[in-house]
C-alpha cells in the first residue's frame, strides 16, 4: 500500500490518504503510520467507513485500549465496545444524552492527565457533523516549549503540577467530586510541566488542563502568575491547526506532545462522534 502524508498546517497535523482503514493496513503501511505519527502528533484519515469493531481493531493496533475514562453521563455507552466513548449533543428516546460533553465549547487540554498513567493517544471518528461549528483544535506542546521564553522555561525547570480530576473539558462536574475551592487541595494527578516523549525523546510542554490546576510548591499566587503565563503561550494560534470535520474522518491524536479543544456549536444540529483512547505510560 502507498500512502501519502501531506502536512495539514506548519505547525501540526498530517493527513495520511490513499489508506482504507476497515479493509486492513498491512505492517508496512502501518510502520510508516506510526513514523508519520511521531513526527506530526495528529494524523487526519478522511473518507473512511468504521463499524465500532473496526475502530477498536484499529485503535489496538497503537496499544492496549482504555475502558471508558470518568464521564458526566455513562459508565458505558455502547454495550458491546465497553473501549467506545461516544462524544454528542443528541438525546435518546429516553431524553438522556447517548454521549458526554453536549454541544459546548471544550476548553484546551490533554485527555485524562489527571490518572496517574494517561492515555497515550485518543481516536476520534466521526459519525455526524454539524453544518458549521465543532471544529477540533490541536496545538503542538514540542513547539511551545522550544518557543517559551527563557525566564518562563527557568521558572518550569523541575516544576510539577496537579491536574484537576473534577471537572470535563466542558467544565461539567465529573460523577462523584466536589466543586474545588482550594486548588492546592484539587484531587487529580502529579505531573512535570515538562515531559519527554517516550518513543521520540523530544520534550513537551505537559500543561493537561487550566481549570483548578496548581504548580505544587507555589504560593497560589505564584502558581496562577505561572500557569496564566504557560497557557497564554501554549495557546497562541501559530502552534495550532483547526480541524473541521466531516463525515467519516478519523483522527488519531498524541496525548504526549498535543493537546486539543473543541468549538461549541448549535444545540439543535447532530454531532456524533465514538472515541477510543490507548493505554500510555507514566509521565516523566
Ligand atoms: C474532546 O475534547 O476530547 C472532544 C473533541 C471533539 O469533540 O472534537
Amino acid at each position: 500500500m502507498t500512502i501519502e502524508v501531506v502536512p495539514t498546517s506548519p505547525a501540526i497535523g498530517a493527513e495520511v490518504r490513499s489508506v482504507d482503514i476497515a479493509a486492513g493496513v498491512d505492517e508496512p503501511t502501518f510502520g510508516r503510520i506510526i513514523a508519520a505519527w511521531h513526527q506530526y502528533s495528529v494524523l487526519l484519515f478522511r473518507g473512511q467507513r468504521l463499524d465500532d469493531a473496526a475502530l477498536v481493531r484499529f485503535s489496538r493496533r497503537f496499544g492496549e485500549l482504555d475502558a471508558v475514562p470518568p464521564n458526566e453521563v455513562a459508565k458505558i455507552f455502547i454495550k458491546d465496545y465497553p473501549e467506545i466513548s461516544v462524544i454528542s449533543n443528541v438525546k435518546g428516546t429516553d431524553g438522556k444524552p447517548i454521549g458526554s460533553l453536549g454541544a459546548y465549547e471544550s476548553e484546551w487540554h490533554t485527555d485524562m492527565s489527571f490518572m496517574d498513567v494517561p492515555p497515550k493517544a485518543s481516536a476520534l471518528y466521526s459519525l455526524e457533523v454539524p453544518p458549521s461549528g465543532g471544529n477540533t483544535g490541536f496545538a503542538n506542546m514540542y513547539l511551545a516549549l522550544e518557543r517559551l521564553p527563557a525566564d518562563l522555561r527557568r521558572q518550569i525547570e523541575g516544576k510539577v503540577t496537579v491536574h484537576d480530576a473534577t471537572l470535563t473539558s466542558v467544565g461539567s462536574l465529573r460523577m462523584g467530586f466536589q466543586p474545588v475551592t482550594d486548588v492546592t487541595r484539587t484531587p487529580g494527578a502529579r505531573h512535570p510541566l515538562v515531559r519527554t516523549h517516550p518513543e521520540t525523546g523530544r520534550q513537551a510542554l505537559y500543561l493537561g488542563r487550566r481549570r483548578n490546576s496548581y504548580v505544587v510548591g507555589l504560593t497560589v499566587a505564584e502558581s496562577e502568575a505561572l500557569l496564566n503565563a504557560l497557557w497564554a503561550h501554549a495557546s497562541r494560534p501559530e502552534f495550532s491547526w483547526h480541524h473541521q470535520w466531516r463525515v467519516g474522518d478519523l483522527v488519531l491524536w498524541d496525548n504526549r506532545s498535543a493537546m486539543h479543544r473543541r468549538d461549541a456549536f448549535d444545540p439543535a444540529a447532530r454531532r456524533v462522534m465514538h472515541r477510543t483512547q490507548i493505554k500510555g505510560t507514566v509521565p516523566f
